[in-house]
């Protein structure tokens, strides 16, 4: 009766107990006692030596230090390998049975050793598909793994810190907003912007919409009036984000581009001007900052000024290309990035990190909190402090994976200038490349690369060119030195090349225009 009357009785579920008991008779007093007998029962009967020997059953997750120094000496070796052959495996590797092997491995009760983990994972897991840590994965966007952040991930594996709340965690919290002020002032955000560090682009962008939904004020009356305004360049994730924010009826507009695949502002002012005189509402702008087929970036000051002026919100997504604002160039390119309202920018893409890290920012704190931020009686004795907030009142998850830990150790182990430098590397490589398959006869080029994607293609003198490039990069991921993705730009098949994997350098890329001559000469000579 003791434990139950110590039980706060705000807390929901135990108050009902407590009233009852305050308020009963004798009679439901008795009733109440007996209805917990079988309770005591049970602690009378538990062994202490069951317990014991269920401790010590469990004691393989708890290796002693030998044990972890026998299993970590030798995942050191295996990623110590993988690391120092990386230059001399292949970006994809087509394999017979594509990994199939993971199967023969069924999880059951008994452990295996180490040794054949490791080779279970390299056999099925490492070696086919994709590697996205090769300097050879010149597709879709890449970003590569480095070194530091692994171990980021090791020590917040480790210590477990929680990072939702400030209260159980302070150090792991501050630590999270001090990497999102950092972001915040490359942007040229005030300093008590709010952010996200999310698994990737596509949840940070969703987090994005939702939080815009709100701060607009959208009822579900209005969903099938409200307007999107971005282009046909914008990536699969804002559509998906729009369809799970519930608002899959309303209305998207895409925008005219440019030759450059760039938004025309003046075609989205007159496009908002007629959909309020319509009686729509223009609710959500989504421009790019590097778009993932060609790397575009969309007139952002212009923008910006639009949508000040009808009061839209006005969203970037730079998943892939906001991080280039640490370069000159990318400052010029990105001019005006700090008028939206919110953006979304991928350290596992742009800074490098092994995938498991997007960044979602939001110029004034309050629209993040109105949409995320939530209580639970059991979160009662949670202190907030005043000047900090916690990442679980600004974003859909409670408990997560301490990510700061990833991003923070890398920067303070390298400081950003090889970060600054990796960059311009890319941008360079990229306009390298550029000229260089313009040089070779038969190739035509997309325009010329604002940040690091390339397009390209060859027009053979007679035969369709789509059917020619399809076999082309069919080719190219045979012989898997390197990695290639297309494109449908208009209807026409386009190849890409996408410089931003850390270990692309230049000589990858003159690797890359070797292959790539000599599958086409190959494709050529089967032709004759
Ligand atoms: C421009 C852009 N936005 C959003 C995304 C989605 O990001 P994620 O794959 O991290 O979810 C991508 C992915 O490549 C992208 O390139």
């Amino acid at each position: 009766m003791l434990v139950i009357k110590d039980i706060p009785s705000n807390t929901r579920k135990y108050s009902v107990i407590n009233d009852n008991i305050r308020m009963g008779d004798m009679q439901q007093r008795k009733k109440k006692l007996l209805s917990l007998l079988p309770v005591f029962r049970i602690v009378m009967n538990i062994s202490r030596d069951k317990i014991l020997e269920l401790e010590k059953k469990a004691g393989t997750l708890e290796p002693n230090a030998e044990e972890r120094k026998l299993v970590r000496d030798k995942v050191v070796a295996y990623a110590e390998r993988f690391i120092n052959e990386i230059e001399d495996e292949k970006a994809f590797n087509i394999t017979e049975d594509m990994g199939m092997g993971i199967y023969d491995f069924p999880i059951v009760e008994e452990q295996l050793d180490i040794d054949t983990v490791l080779e279970v994972f390299r056999e099925n897991v490492e070696k086919p598909g994709l590697n996205p840590a090769s300097g050879g994965h010149l597709a879709y966007i890449p970003g590569g793994g480095i070194y530091y952040s692994s171990l980021g991930d090791y020590i917040a594996a480790i210590t477990n810190r929680y990072a939702g709340v400030f209260y159980p965690s302070p150090g792991a919290v501050r630590m999270t907003n001090m990497l999102i002020k950092w972001m915040a002032n490359l942007i040229g955000y005030p300093a008590d912007t709010a952010g996200n560090l999310s698994s990737g682009g596509s949840i940070a962008n969703l987090t994005a919409i939702v939080t815009a939904r709100d701060a607009k004020g959208l009822q579900g009356a209005d969903y099938q009036k409200c307007v999107i305004y971005t282009t046909k360049q914008a990536h699969h994730c804002v559509d998906k984000a729009l369809n799970i924010a519930g608002l899959a009826e309303a209305i998207r507009r895409f925008i005219p581009m440019d030759a450059g695949h760039r938004m025309i502002p003046e075609k989205l002012e007159q496009q908002i001007n007629n959909d309020r005189k319509s009686g729509l509402i223009p609710w959500l702008i989504v421009a790019a900052a590097g778009t993932t087929d060609v790397g575009a970036v969309d007139p952002l000051e212009e923008i910006g000024h639009i949508s000040k002026k009808h009061d839209l919100w006005f969203h970037i997504d730079g998943a892939y290309g906001a991080f280039f604002v640490m370069t000159e160039k990318g400052k010029r390119l990105l001019k005006g990035i700090e008028l939206s309202d919110s953006i979304v920018m991928d350290p596992h893409k742009s800074l490098f990190l092994p995938y498991g890290l997007g960044v979602l920012l939001v110029k004034e704190a309050r629209h993040l909190q109105h949409t995320h931020r939530y209580s639970a009686n059991y979160l009662q004795d949670v202190i907030e402090a005043e000047d900090e907030l916690s990442p679980a009142n600004i974003s859909p998850e409670l408990t997560k994976h301490f990510r700061a830990l990833r991003l923070w150790l890398p920067l303070k182990l390298c400081g950003t200038a090889p970060f600054v430098a990796c960059l311009e590397e890319k941008l360079l490589l990229a306009n390298y490349f550029y000229a260089k398959i313009a040089e070779i006869p038969g190739f035509e080029t997309g325009g010329e690369p604002e940040l690091s994607v390339v397009t390209f293609r060859y027009v053979p003198a007679s035969g369709d060119a789509n059917s020619f490039n399809k076999r082309l990069l069919l080719e190219i991921l045979r012989d898997g030195r390197i990695f290639l993705s297309s494109t449908d730009l208009e209807g026409v098949f386009t190849l890409r090349l996408a410089v931003l994997a850390f270990r692309s350098h230049l000589r990858t890329i003159d690797g890359a225009l070797e292959i790539i001559t000599q599958k086409t000469d190959e494709l050529l000579n089967a032709n004759s």
